[in-house]
């Protein structure tokens, strides 16, 4: 007989099934015991009637392994309706004393990581993680775009110095890099469109729900793309991973209280306003900021307040801005940028037209404090065959955490790294 998931029992309820996986929850009485298993599919309650077993059976502990025969059986108090009535049981391997229960602290529960990820609610937001890759992936190479492997080992920094993390490297300092930007800036030359995958690392010193030390990081950079096309992919990516998941994950979202409606729902065009605007529309109400100032949590929280979709902030002063930003020609006290800010969640997009003029990328690096023999290869790229290009960056736990309506972007990422953690 060959294996089926316990999904596949509870769909197709054939008469005999063999079945692998992890006690989920057990209830031994005196006669029977009761057992429901897991495994990455769904829960599938087994009985077992003690008589027909030996002792060994009472060794079964949560998250023992097992292996099991039986006759599937219609049970409506059993969850998902079926039932197994156990003919043969193999243990697998033991579990005893496992160390998490009901009620644990958040502390133990992240020591404990290694096994904690084995919780079902994990379990979902993992499925729905995987499907934000692969429709990320499927949007960008259906669009004609090439998929590229950047360096994560960089001397260039690209997000600002303060936030990278030095390493030793042989004998010379280098740093992980924050963004894949300015190397899939490199590439477009050759392949136009480019997109990447890959870890990204920040040095930021917050306690926050939004941020991580290490995430992954969705980067497009494209050839020709002016500012007004860079939003239209921009929200295009946005809707296309919402109505996918949507499509693909109703299980899992419905699993974690998140309604596939609201997903379906996140279609262009998405609101829009330039941080002049949002200045004075924060001034409106009532609260004190002035021009030039970043837009912090409570501000970004009050310009979304109420949206059901994601609103797409625009033109912010070049002064807080990274280097790389085009100056706006027709107000070059504003860099041609945006955030995507996702409501009650925060930034979840980066994105900009890229300067294009060497000049300024030289001042504007001088004055971050910046060698500019770090970025001379960069700089090649405005020497030789210089074009108009923009591209952005998506943090996919940020994304993920607002798909899934996380309270912290840890449980975005199976082994979180925070200020304070890097075990397990
Ligand atoms: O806005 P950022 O810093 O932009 C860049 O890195 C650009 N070079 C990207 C590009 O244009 N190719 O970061 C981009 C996104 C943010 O909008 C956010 O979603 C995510 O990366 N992000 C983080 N996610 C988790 N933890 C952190 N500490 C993050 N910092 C940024
Ligand atoms: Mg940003």
């Amino acid at each position: 007989m060959e294996f089926l998931s316990l999904r596949e029992v509870i769909e197709k309820k054939p008469r005999e099934v063999k079945i692998r996986g992890w006690v989920y929850r057990i209830r031994k009485l005196k006669n029977k015991i009761f057992i429901v298993l897991r495994d990455s599919s769904d829960i599938l309650q087994c009985v077992v009637e003690k008589e027909k077993f030996g002792k060994e059976i009472e060794k079964i502990e949560i998250e023992s392994s097992l292996i099991i025969e039986g006759k599937t059986r219609e049970e409506k108090r059993a969850p998902n309706g079926v039932e197994i009535d156990v003919s043969k049981i193999e243990i697998v391997g033991l579990s005893k004393d496992f160390p998490i229960s009901k009620f644990q602290s958040t502390e133990l529960l992240l020591d404990y990581r290694h096994l904690w990820i084995r919780s079902r609610r994990l379990t979902e937001i993992m499925k729905i993680k995987s499907s934000l890759l692969k429709f990320s992936r499927e949007f960008f190479l259906e669009r004609g775009f090439y998929e590229v492997t950047p360096p994560i080992i960089t001397a260039s920094a690209c997000e600002g110095g303060a936030t990278q993390f030095e390493i030793k490297y042989f004998d010379e300092k280098a740093y992980l890099n924050q963004s894949a930007q300015l190397y899939l800036e490199a590439l477009i030359f050759s392949l136009e469109k480019v997109f990447s995958i890959t870890p990204s690392f920040r040095a930021e010193p917050h306690r926050t729900s939004r941020h991580l030390a290490e995430y992954w990081h969705i980067e497009p950079e494209v050839a020709w793309m002016d500012f007004n096309e860079l939003l239209k992919l921009e929200e295009e990516f946005i809707s296309y991973i919402c109505q996918k998941i949507a499509e693909n994950n109703e299980k899992e979202l419905k699993f974690i209280g998140r309604d596939p409606e609201d997903l379906f729902k996140v279609k262009p065009p998405f609101p829009k306003i330039t941080y002049d605007e949002a200045i004075e529309k924060l001034k409106k109400l009532g609260i004190k900021i002035s021009w030039g100032k970043d837009l912090r949590t409570i501000e970004e929280e009050k310009l979304t307040q109420g949206l059901n979709k994601p609103l797409i902030v625009t033109h912010y002063p070049r002064e807080i801005k990274a280097f790389y930003m085009k100056d706006d020609r027709k107000n070059p006290k504003v860099v041609l940028c945006n955030d995507m800010i996702a409501p009650g969640y925060g930034e979840i997009i980066g994105g900009s037209e890229r300067e294009t003029d060497i000049e300024i990328l030289k001042e504007k690096l001088l004055k971050a404090g910046e060698d500019l023999k770090n970025y001379e290869w960069y700089l090649d790229l405005r020497r030789y065959g210089n074009i108009p290009h923009s591209g952005f960056g998506a943090g996919a736990e940020r994304i993920l955490r607002w798909i899934c309506k996380l309270d912290h972007i840890r449980d975005a990422i199976p082994f979180p790294r925070t200020l304070r953690r890097k075990y397990p």
